[in-house]
């Protein structure tokens, strides 16, 4: 994984430009950042989340991510902006209680291990803080059968997940008030919203 994205490090945000807009944009539409303070961003990628969210919003940002190329490439974005550190969503190197919003876009695919990334993002979030996940929604066909090609085609690729999965992988983490919107960008990407929050740890 690392090595993957550090390959693309240096052309994604071109690559990708339009989805990645499409889709950071769309996360933030569905985020409150009301009353939040500290958030961190789960595989920040170059950091385009980060970027739109410190210009609108006066908290304190943390992006996390297993690629230093990645993570590079959001440093020349963000300098000072939020603090950048390399590490896996599966054991993420803060302290507990440390935030009060964790988002990921277009991640979750990725993730080897998804139940030990959400205890650990449940973990570091505070009391009633609250996570966003957006990623590909693989009740749609047209997902499924991008899932079973990048399953045998590509390496970094984990598994694409149903909104009731998403909705399970949650719930199971210990988080209340669980809630998936499916939204689409285009008629190529269906992409689902799973909110949620954090109760008492
Ligand atoms: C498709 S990119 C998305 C980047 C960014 N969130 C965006 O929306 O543009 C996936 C990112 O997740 C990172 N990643 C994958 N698995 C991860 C993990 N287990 N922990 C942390 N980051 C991870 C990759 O290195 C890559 O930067």
């Amino acid at each position: 994984m690392r090595h993957r994205y550090g390959h693309l490090a240096r052309e994604y945000d071109r690559r990708w430009a339009r989805y990645v807009e499409a889709s950071v944009v769309g996360s933030l539409r569905r985020i409150d950042l009301a009353g939040v303070r500290d958030v961190l961003d789960v595989g920040c990628g170059t950091g385009t989340l980060l970027e739109r969210a410190t210009r609108a919003h006066p908290g304190r940002f943390a992006g996390l991510d297993l690629s230093l190329e990645m993570l590079e490439a959001a440093r020349r974005k963000l300098g000072a902006r939020a603090g950048l550190v390399a590490g896996s969503a599966a054991t993420l190197p803060f302290r507990s209680r440390a935030f009060d919003l964790v988002v990921s876009t277009s991640t979750l695919h990725h993730w080897r291990d998804p139940v030990a990334a959400f205890a650990e993002i449940r973990r570091v979030l505070r009391p009633r803080g609250r996570v966003a996940i957006t990623d590909w929604c693989g009740d749609s066909l047209l997902t499924r059968l991008r899932d079973r090609v990048l399953r045998r085609l590509e390496p970094a690729h984990g598994r694409v997940w149903r909104s009731v999965e998403l909705a399970a992988l949650l719930a199971d983490a210990g988080f209340t008030d669980v809630r998936i919107e499916r939204w689409r960008i285009g008629v190529r990407w269906s992409l689902m919203t799973g909110t949620a929050r954090a109760g008492h740890n």
